[in-house]
C-alpha cells in the first residue's frame, strides 16, 4: 500500500538530477561517459570561503541559529545587493534558506493559493512549475523560443496576465538558456507590469555574476524602482561562488514577505546550516576578483561549444550572455533515422541516442517547456568540451 499526498502527486523528480544520477551510475559501471547535464561549476569552493567554515567549526558555530539567517549573513547580503545591485534593504527585507530552490520554494508556498496563476517564460528552469503546483497553482507559459532569442517580449506578458495572476518569475540570465535581459529589455517588461499592480515579481538572479563579453547585469527592481515594493530578487551563493553542495539562498523583499517564508521555514528546515551560513558572509564579504578569472574560462567554453554546435546540419546554438548552458534548438534532425535504424522522434529520443551510442549526457528540452532542443552545461574543461561536442557531431552527422 502506498499513501502520498495530492500535492506530491502534482510534481514529478526534477530531470537535471535524474540525468545527474543516471550519469553518474553508468561511470560507476565502468562507462565512458561525458556528462553535460549537471547545472554547477566544476571550480572548487573558494579557500577563503572554506577557511571562514573551518574557523566557524572551531569557534563553536555549530548551533541553531535565527530560523532564517544569522544577523552577520543578512548583514553581509544587504551589502552584496547595495553593491552589485544599487539596492536598499532593511535586515526585515532579508531571508536566507537552504539553497536557491529552496528560497523560491518557501516564497511561492507561503503565497499562492489554488487557482493563482504564475507567469512562467519558457524555456524555464525545471523547478519553477512542478513548486507552483505543489502550491496548488497554476503555471502560465510563455513561449520565448530561439526566433526571439529566448527572451519574453512585453506584449506577450501583457497577454498571459489575468486577474488571477499572483507572481511573474524572471529569470535572467536564465537556466536552461543563458538569455540575459538587458536594462532596456527589463524597462520594457516594467512598463507592462506597472500596469498591474496586482502582480508581483520574483528576480531569480542565481548566474547574475556569470556573464560574458560586455554584458552588464541589471536587476528589474534596480531599474524599475516603482516596482521594487512588489519584487522578491532571488540570489544564492551556490553558482558564482561554486557553493553548490553548501546549500545557502537568499532573497530581499517586503518584509511581509520575508515573515511570511520564515514561518514556513520555522516549520519545516529550521536555520540553514550554521556553517554554511559563515562561509557564505565570508563569500559575499570576501575578495571578489576570482569571479572575473572564472568568467574569463567560462567564455572560452562557451565560444568553443557554440561554434563545435553550429557545424552541425540541423542545430542552431545561439550564443547566449550568460550562465554555463547553451540551448541548441535542434529541429533539423527530428525524423531522422541513426545508423540502427531507430527514428528519431523527439528531443528526448535523441538525448538517449547522445548517451546510450556516444556517452554524451546532456537534458532534453521538453524537459524545460521548449523543444526541440537540448542543454549543455560547459561548466567542464575544454578538452572534455571538445570530446563532447566532436561525439555530438558524429553522432548528429550519422543521421540520415
Ligand atoms: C535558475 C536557477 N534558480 C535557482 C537555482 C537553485 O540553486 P540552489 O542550488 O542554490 O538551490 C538553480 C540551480 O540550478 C537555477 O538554475
Amino acid at each position: 500500500m502506498t499513501f502520498t499526498s495530492a500535492a506530491l502527486n502534482r510534481i514529478k523528480p526534477s530531470p537535471t538530477l535524474a540525468m545527474t544520477t543516471r550519469t553518474l551510475e553508468l561511470k560507476r559501471q565502468g562507462k565512458d561517459v561525458i556528462g553535460l547535464g549537471a547545472g554547477e561549476p566544476d571550480f572548487d569552493t573558494p579557500d577563503f570561503v572554506k577557511d571562514a567554515a573551518i574557523e566557524a567549526i572551531r569557534a563553536g558555530k555549530t548551533k541553531y541559529t535565527n530560523v532564517d539567517g544569522t544577523h552577520e549573513l543578512k548583514e553581509a547580503i544587504r551589502a552584496k545587493f547595495k553593491r552589485d545591485n544599487g539596492l536598499d534593504y532593511a535586515v526585515d527585507q532579508i531571508s536566507v534558506n537552504v539553497g536557491g530552490k529552496h528560497t523560491l520554494f518557501n516564497a511561492l508556498v507561503a503565497t499562492v493559493n489554488p487557482g493563482d496563476e504564475v507567469v512562467i517564460p519558457a524555456p524555464y528552469w525545471v523547478s519553477y512549475p512542478d513548486i507552483v503546483q505543489f502550491a496548488g497553482g497554476t503555471p502560465v507559459f510563455v513561449k520565448a523560443g530561439v526566433e526571439q532569442s529566448f527572451k519574453m517580449r512585453p506584449e506577450q506578458l501583457e497577454a498571459a496576465i489575468t486577474p488571477k495572476t499572483r507572481w511573474l518569475i524572471l529569470n535572467s540570465p536564465s537556466n536552461p538558456t543563458g538569455a540575459a535581459y538587458t536594462e532596456a529589455e527589463l524597462k520594457a517588461l516594467g512598463e507592462v507590469m506597472k500596469r498591474h499592480p496586482h502582480v508581483w515579481i520574483m528576480a531569480d538572479d542565481m548566474y547574475e555574476h556569470i556573464v560574458y563579453d560586455d554584458f552588464r547585469f541589471t536587476t528589474i527592481a534596480q531599474v524599475c524602482p516603482e516596482l521594487y515594493e512588489r519584487t522578491l530578487t532571488v540570489n544564492g551563493v551556490s553558482k558564482a561562488y561554486s557553493m553548490t553542495g553548501w546549500r545557502i539562498g537568499f532573497a530581499a523583499g517586503a518584509p511581509w514577505l520575508i515573515k511570511a517564508m520564515a514561518k514556513l521555514q520555522s516549520q519545516s528546515t529550521s536555520n540553514p546550516c550554521s556553517i554554511a551560513q559563515a562561509a557564505a558572509t565570508a563569500a559575499l564579504n570576501g575578495p571578489q576578483d576570482f569571479l572575473e578569472e572564472r568568467n574569463a574560462a567560462f567564455q572560452r567554453r562557451r565560444d568553443l561549444v557554440v561554434s563545435m554546435l553550429n557545424q552541425i546540419n540541423g542545430v542552431t546554438c545561439p550564443k547566449p550572455e550568460g550562465a554555463f548552458y547553451v540551448y541548441p534548438e535542434v529541429s533539423g534532425l527530428i525524423g531522422k533515422k541513426t545508423p540502427s535504424g531507430l527514428v528519431i522522434e523527439n528531443d528526448e529520443m535523441l538525448i538517449g541516442y547522445l548517451l546510450d551510442e556516444f556517452g554524451v549526457a546532456a537534458v532534453h528540452g521538453t524537459a524545460f517547456g521548449l523543444g526541440p532542443a537540448f542543454r549543455v552545461s560547459y561548466a567542464t574543461s575544454e578538452e572534455i568540451l571538445e570530446d563532447a561536442c566532436t561525439r555530438i557531431q558524429k553522432a548528429c552527422g550519422d543521421l540520415r
